[in-house]
């Protein structure tokens, strides 16, 4: 699809930000020239898929769309059995309805914030052990997004029978679209099969992270992108999925899972909040686009010019001097707001700034992954300082051309020649009791 652009000007961008409380989730679209907020659901999709859009079955039950979406899952992924939901949480909503209880801990490498999000709502806690090396920005590990398999094991130890399952999140969106290795996975596999406990992916990125297998990993150079996510799977019981990312659609989730009792456990909880088990809350046309998008998104070409021009626009700002997650990610550039702004306190929301500051420069939005995302703890109500603070920049899928990466670059330098001209962050006016950096407002100190 061709979209137009529209441009504004610094003193529209001054008047908009300032009346949308600094909060870059409250600018309506129009206002934004190129919209880096996020690559879940902003994604163009193929001939292909526009051609499967028509060929949708909209039955309530047993609808062809879905057997076409059963089969992508069992070809490419491995599992025999998947519920359809709207999109990634609400299959997280259904699957933590069955696993997850009160007092239970679920550790893995860094839980997006809707899997923290559900797993807090019932009373649970979320422990992070991705290894340490994921929070130096400069040091160049191939594998980022890994889990610390000691620290894992450690927390299963003292927490023996409150472990439920242990989660992998591929790839760890908020180390910086960092990749797991295969290594990792089957360390993983041997620990939880060490303690007779079940794995569960978070997949919504499962094909960006298998083209870092493939470029990075030895042993793994001449095998397929579809070869290698079959392995990858072969390691987990169950997994959800954010359809959002590597389905390339614009809304989608699903479950799936090996274990027919789970899968009939899960059932009701899919028919409750989602749909009937066939459906689960998506149009089957919707369905058939997904289940090509998956098709197409396991394809090495496709792949290799995605991460590229990701990795094109984090060599443009490393040009200009800006600190950014290194190596760079599979879906984003992860600026290091830190580095950028060492003259003010991360307590004032520095990668917020960054955003804010990058957007009134040239209409570019991205993402504050630092202190307002990770939230206030549940217990103590006290800010959780986070080890980093990112302005994330999320690259929608064949959407923008380099020239658009060009831009973007330019705007972020500019930023960065005036940056000690810019002396203070923010202060919070109002917040949710959780997940509140979407409708946080924002005051200048
Ligand atoms: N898991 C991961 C790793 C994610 O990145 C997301 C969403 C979800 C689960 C939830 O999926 O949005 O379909 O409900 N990430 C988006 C982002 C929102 O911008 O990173 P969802």
């Amino acid at each position: 699809m061709i979209e137009s652009i529209r441009r504004s000007t610094r003193q529209e961008r001054e008047m908009w930000i300032r009346d949308a409380k600094y909060n870059l989730f409250n600018l309506s679209s129009d206002k934004v020239i190129i919209d880096l907020l996020t690559d879940s659901g902003t994604g163009a999709m193929s001939d292909k898929q526009w051609s499967e859009i028509m060929l949708g079955d909209e039955s309530y039950a047993g609808a062809s769309s879905y057997y076409k979406l059963k089969t992508s899952i069992k070809e490419l992924l491995g599992f025999e059995y998947f519920l359809p939901t709207h999109q990634g949480r609400a299959a997280e909503n259904v699957l933590f309805s069955v696993l997850v209880k009160e007092g239970h801990i679920i550790p893995g490498n860094s839980h997006f914030d809707t899997t923290k999000g559900h797993i807090e709502f019932r009373k649970a806690h979320a422990v992070d052990c991705t290894i340490d090396a994921a929070f130096c920005t400069q040091e160049l590990h191939p594998f980022k997004g890994n889990v610390d398999i000691q620290k894992l094991d450690k927390c299963i130890i003292d927490n023996r029978s409150k472990v439920p399952f242990i989660i992998m999140t591929l790839t760890n969106n908020t180390a910086g679209g960092q990749p797991v290795s295969m290594q990792n996975l089957r360390d993983v596999r041997a620990l939880a099969d060490k303690y007779n406990l079940p794995v569960v992916f978070d997949s919504a990125r499962f094909a960006e992270n298998a083209y870092f297998i493939k470029v990075r990993e030895k042993g793994y150079e001449n095998k397929t992108i579809k070869e290698i996510v079959m392995e990858m799977f072969s390691y987990a019981n169950a997994m959800t999925m954010s359809s959002k990312k590597d389905g390339i659609v614009n809304i989608g989730g699903f479950i799936a899972m090996r274990d027919q009792e789970l899968f009939k456990q899960a059932s009701t909880f899919n028919i409750m909040f989602e749909g009937y088990i066939t459906y689960g809350g998506m149009a089957g046309r919707d369905m058939n686009a997904l289940a090509q998008g998956l098709r197409e998104s396991t394809e090495f070409d496709y792949l290799e010019s995605r991460i590229g021009q990701v990795a094109y626009l984090g060599n443009k700002l490393k040009e200009y001097g800006i600190q950014i997650q290194e190596p760079s990610g599979g879906h984003a550039i992860f600026v290091d707001a830190v580095k950028f702004f060492p003259h003010i306190p991360q307590s004032e929301y520095i990668a917020q700034l960054l955003g804010v500051e990058l957007y009134i420069e040239c209409g570019v939005r991205g993402v504050e992954i630092g202190t307002l995302l990770a939230d206030r703890d549940p217990e103590t109500r006290l800010d959780r300082c986070p080890k980093t603070e990112f302005l994330r920049l999320a690259i929608p899928r064949r959407v923008y051309t380099n020239n658009h990466m060009d831009y973007i670059a330019a705007g972020m330098k500019n930023v960065f020649d005036r940056r000690d001209e810019i002396k203070h962050g923010f202060k919070i006016l109002y917040e949710a009791p959780i997940m509140r950096h979407f409708t946080v407002e924002l005051e200048r100190i």
